[in-house]
């Protein structure tokens, strides 16, 4: 194709673009925005099964069956997300052995919030309020992304967050109104998670690489500080009505901008875990390249019993 060709389908595609048209698989498009949908559906997907890791922690020592039929839900539900993001990034051209590839070498990334701990059961509740609550803003917006595959999952994958975030409010609820005991646990908890679900939600704009490219393609609506912004205004009001407060000696509301101002993040931490260096990196690994590793043996029984049957089938025609 010559140059002046890849142009003119490149003009077409922006127009389709602007008009709100969904890109489908088989349609052309410029292999900088397959790429870029490779790398951020990936991570998305990455990011849903290692998630399901630290809830996983607790699911044998949630304190009631109810507790525990929500959790159990919950954490199947973040493996479906990740199937479905998996499947949505297969359309891309790249195959799952790859995306998982990528992951256990370290060239894919996941959002670094699951290098966490979850070290109480107050952490279900935090993690369900405000790591599924960060993620609702980021999410909500991909609905209408323009890679058609990634915005239908979204629509799904967002139904399911608002249970998420509602199951962990309730705990939340539940443990600030209990005992002293409960009250401090739910504190506890909100102290530690509160700073890293702030830096879920990206870099600062002057530090974010990807916003201005990821906007024209309609991947990101508004910048990191917007949407972490837009999470610090509708969560604060959550934890006022609960009794809980937020670990931020410098949060206060402004009147004249209509948004609570907030103390400075700790970037130095949030790359540090970025890095690989948080406090549960290795382990997250460890589990996923643990879990591939023992499911070698049910893969190969699955591909063999496919053969058999499609063997037999062919038997059958003759
Ligand atoms: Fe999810
Ligand atoms: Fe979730």
């Amino acid at each position: 194709m010559s140059e002046e060709q890849i142009r003119s389908l490149e003009r077409q595609f922006d127009e389709r673009i602007a008009r709100d048209e969904k890109i489908e698989p088989k349609d052309w498009m410029p292999e900088k925005y397959r790429k870029t949908h490779i790398r951020q559906m990936s991570q998305h997907a990455h990011s849903e099964i290692v998630g399901m890791l630290p809830e996983g922690n607790w699911i044998t020592r949630a304190p009631s069956l109810r507790r525990k039929v929500a959790l159990l839900a919950k954490v199947q539900d973040e493996a479906g997300h990740g199937l479905y993001l998996y499947s949505a990034t297969e359309t891309l051209g790249i195959s799952r052995d790859e995306m998982y590839e990528q992951l256990h070498t370290g060239k894919a990334k996941y959002s670094s919030i699951f290098n966490y701990p979850t070290v109480t059961w107050a952490d279900m509740g935090a993690v369900g309020w405000l790591v599924d609550g960060a993620a609702i803003i980021n999410q909500v917006p991909l609905c209408n992304t323009s890679y058609g595959p990634y915005a239908r999952a979204m629509i799904r994958v967002c139904k399911e967050e608002s249970f998420h975030q509602r199951q962990g409010f309730e705990i939340m609820m539940k443990l600030a109104n209990g005992s002293p005991e409960q009250k401090e646990l739910a504190q506890d908890a909100l102290n530690r998670w509160w700073w890293p679900s702030l830096m879920m939600l990206g870099p600062t704009d002057a530090e974010s690489v990807h916003t201005e490219q990821s906007m024209k393609w309609k991947l990101k609506r508004k910048s990191n500080d917007d949407l972490r912004q837009q999470f610090i205004d509708q969560t604060v009001p959550q934890a006022e009505l609960i009794g809980l407060t937020i670990p931020d000696p410098d949060l206060k509301w402004n009147e004249e901008r209509g948004s609570y101002d907030f103390g400075d993040i700790n970037w130095d931490e949030f790359w540090q875990v970025v890095k690989g260096h948080g406090p549960c990196n290795k382990e997250r690994m460890k589990a996923r390249i643990g879990a591939w590793e023992e499911g070698e043996w049910i893969r190969d029984a699955a591909m063999a019993h496919a053969e058999k049957k499609q063997e037999r089938k062919q038997k059958q025609a003759v």
